[in-house]
């Protein structure tokens, strides 16, 4: 029996991480412009770490982390999203120490257990950036206008900004008993899950698909009407920055996110057209999770978004990808002889930042000339016996169908001019 990928993984083949580098290349250049700088850490961590950063009664940890024992009978799990690792990370390397705030960015692998559907996989790529060290709205309305910024350069319309507050420690248990008392009379027609969420994390309820669970929730407490002064303040300067920079949002009430670490500023971008999974990215603020670890009461706030739910929403929107031209140059051989000169000229032609290319398989001339066509080569420089011998290659235009004999000594400026380089 042959042996398939692990369901809910990918193979991104080629012609699809040539998309993947492009849309990596245009974050990094963001992250520049915003002044992010990139962290990379651990595919793993400790289990402990998601249990008490993500929160023990979240979905993620009750019941989508991949978790496994060492040798040393350790538990660890790969990582189901990066904002716990990195606040680990700022803490164990002392970047409080740093000048404040601290701006940073990861690109990679994350991995959930959650039924795969279109947009949900087990293993997916997250593009995410945390600020730490501020508690000025100007920090949320930064992280939300990068993000809006991002989606709106690779030409995506139908993008739905949700904004919602989800309080603070001092606000949110007051909800959090006034949602379940209004909830408690109908507790027992609420779906499995959300009679489940009753008591550990009743917020979640509001955002709950099950029709009924959403009819039962109709006329719920709304925690915005309830949040404390300080709470409110931060909300209203983060909305008024955010209606400045004139990005459109929708207020929603039912906003919850399904990781536990939030305060304050919570929000999504959802994008019409790709499915059920439509939340193309989710962030906010969470001001205790570095306390959570044990360090300074140090502020945070960011995002994180989902690459593969990118290329989705580009594909539904018939959003094309301008493919540059792979190969500058394939050297055509005839004879051995001609093979190790070409080996030679190839090492030669790639030093000045040409691509290079020449026959591996010892086709025939016919079959080289249709594989550099294939490949898209701009240029086929010939090399057989005769060309040794006299020292002038036949060098072949493949857009211009144009040809001309180069002098040996004079290849490398040749091609550096056609090519610019
Ligand atoms: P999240 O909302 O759980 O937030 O995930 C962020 C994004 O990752 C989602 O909006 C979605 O695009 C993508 N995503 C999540 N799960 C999957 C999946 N199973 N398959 C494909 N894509 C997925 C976080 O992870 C937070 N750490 C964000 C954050 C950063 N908050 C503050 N800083």
């Amino acid at each position: 029996m042959t042996i398939k990928r692990p369901r809910g993984t990918n193979d991104f083949l080629p012609g699809e991480t040539v998309r993947w580098q492009d849309l990596e290349n245009k974050l990094h250049r963001l992250c520049r412009q915003y002044g992010f700088e990139e962290i990379r850490t651990p595919i793993f961590e400790e289990t402990e770490l998601f249990a008490r950063g993500v929160g023990n009664t979240s979905d993620i940890v009750q019941k989508e982390m991949y978790v496994f024992q060492d040798m040393g009978g350790r538990s660890l799990a790969l990582r189901p999203e990066g904002t716990a690792s990195v606040a680990r990370a700022y803490l164990e390397n002392k970047m409080q120490a740093l000048n404040q705030p601290v701006k940073l960015y990861y690109l990679g692998p994350m991995f959930r257990s959650e039924r795969p559907q279109a947009g949900r996989y087990h293993q997916f790529h997250q593009f995410g950036l945390e600020i730490f060290g501020s508690n000025s709205y100007l920090a949320d309305a930064e992280v939300i206008c990068f993000a809006w910024d991002f989606y709106t350069s690779l030409g995506l319309n139908e993008l739905d900004l949700h904004l919602n507050s989800v309080g603070c420690p001092k606000c949110r248990p007051l909800y959090r008993q006034s949602l379940q008392e209004f909830l408690a009379p109908q507790k027992e027609q609420l779906c499995t899950t959300c009679r489940e969420r009753f008591e550990r994390n009743p917020l979640r309820i509001l955002d709950c698909k099950s029709p009924i669970c959403r009819e039962l929730s109709v006329g719920a407490p709304v925690m915005l009407d309830q949040v404390c002064p300080e709470c409110e303040e931060h909300f209203r300067k983060v909305r008024n920055t955010i209606d400045e920079a004139g990005i459109p949002y929708i207020l929603d009430d039912r906003l919850v996110r399904g990781l536990d670490y939030y305060t304050k500023t919570a929000f999504e971008i959802q994008i019409k057209g790709i499915g059920a999974q439509s939340a193309v990215c989710g962030g906010g603020r969470y001001d205790g999770l570095i306390e959570e670890f044990g360090g300074p009461a140090i502020p945070g706030v960011g995002f994180a978004l989902g690459l593969e739910r990118i290329f989705l929403a580009l594909e539904s929107q018939g959003i094309g990808f301008e493919k540059e031209p792979q190969l500058d140059i394939f050297i055509a051989t005839m004879g051995e002889a001609a093979c190790g000169k070409a080996f030679t000229l190839a090492q030669e032609l790639r030093q000045k930042n040409l691509s290079v290319q020449q026959d591996l398989l010892g086709k025939s001339l016919k079959s080289q000339l249709k594989s550099a066509d294939k490949q898209g080569a701009r240029f086929v420089i010939i090399i057989g016996e005769d060309e040794l011998q006299s020292g002038l290659y036949q060098v072949r235009d493949m857009a211009e169908s144009f040809q001309e004999l180069v002098p040996d000594e004079d290849l490398l400026s040749f091609f550096c001019d056609k090519l610019g380089k």
